[in-house]
């Protein structure tokens, strides 16, 4: 079914596989994306672009984030994704500011070179057709060359469909706070959806954004590595303006074994798969009480049984008053 305020969860790179995508989507996430794939990697079809693009039919729709430079190998590469995995969108990363990438003159450099940036978008939407090509941008390279609006009308003219906005620049990073009067603008500027993005951390804070700024959804990253119940709180608070009691430990630490659980199994390796968990564990213990002698236990915790002992030791000190919930 349809939903007229779409909650989109983010691209994040290391996060956002097939795994946890399920989990989001399970909690309410609506549309979901791979992290980027570079066109370099589909083009040579390397095992870790494999692994990158997996997904599972119930996650549609679903669409595969690409990054490049060039329009001819990106709209090469977006020809041969849409074989291989048959997406229903593939969307350009315009935002990324790692160094890796803005050196090679992809993600975010683009916002710099509008010319070259429209001839990605032009070549990548003809070749993809009739998928539809969407795209993410950040709103500027620095806090002198805001042009998020003039980016974003570029865009729309070559035919892409929808586009998220993150509210920083790219030399902001992650620090600051993401701009939503720009992302407002934006919103105003085009005829196509803008899906807003950047530090929304709570139902509340959708209903704020939605209400200020002409947004067609949002679109949640670091707040559901920590706390993937945000959006069944915000589809809740959209519906009938209550936002459910936040889980329980028992039930948080239920999610977590399930999906360490589960990423063991996509791996088929429980040593690997429970390493690859690691740095998701400090996500979701994050703000737990005993917080910090917890972490110290799960940075080392090598298998699955040992987590659900440290869980259920944990929630017996909660319930004991050993600790202070
Ligand atoms: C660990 C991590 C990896 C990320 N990887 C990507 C990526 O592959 N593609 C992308 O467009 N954005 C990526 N981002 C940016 C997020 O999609 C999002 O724009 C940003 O985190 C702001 O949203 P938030 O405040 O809800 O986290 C990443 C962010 C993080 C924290």
């Amino acid at each position: 079914m349809p939903v007229d305020f779409p909650l989109f969860l983010a691209p994040m790179a290391g996060v956002t596989n097939t795994v946890f995508r399920r989990l989001c989507k399970a909690k309410g996430a609506d549309v979901l994306t791979t992290e980027f794939v570079s066109a370099e990697g589909i083009l040579h079809r390397n095992a870790r672009t494999q692994y990158y693009l997996e997904f599972h039919e119930d996650e549609r729709p679903v669409g595969v984030q690409l990054f490049g430079s060039e329009p001819e190998r990106l709209a090469c590469a977006a020809k041969a994704v849409i074989d291989w995995v048959r997406p229903d969108f593939l969307d350009l990363n315009f935002g990324c500011p790692v160094n890796k990438v803005v050196s090679k003159n992809g993600g975010s450099a683009l916002l710099k070179d509008c010319p070259l940036l429209t001839r990605v978008a032009e070549a990548v939407v003809k070749a993809a057709d009739p998928v539809p090509v969407t795209a993410k941008i950040r709103i500027g390279w620095d806090q002198h060359s805001v042009n998020a609006v003039q980016t974003a009308r570029l865009l729309e003219q070559s035919g892409v469909r929808r586009l998220a906005v993150h509210g920083r620049t790219k030399e902001q990073g992650y620090s600051g706070e993401a701009d939503w009067a720009v992302i407002a603008e934006v919103a105003a500027a085009v005829k196509i959806p803008v899906i807003g993005n950047g530090d929304i951390t709570s139902a509340a804070d959708v209903l704020k954004r939605r209400r200020e700024t002409g947004v067609a959804g949002v679109m949640i990253g670091r707040a559901a590595m920590s706390h993937p119940w945000i959006f069944s709180e915000i589809r809740a608070a959209l519906e009938n303006g209550d936002i459910p009691p936040p889980p329980s430990f028992e039930e948080k630490w239920r999610f977590i074994c399930a999906h360490c659980a589960a990423e063991i199994a996509w791996r088929g390796d429980e040593i690997m798969g429970m390493r690859s968990m690691r740095s998701r564990l400090m996500s979701y213990t994050k703000g737990m009480p005993g917080g910090s002698r917890l972490r110290e236990r799960l940075s080392h915790v090598g298998g699955l049984a040992e987590l659900e002992d440290i869980a259920a030791l944990h929630l017996q000190a909660l319930a004991g008053g050993t600790i202070p919930a």
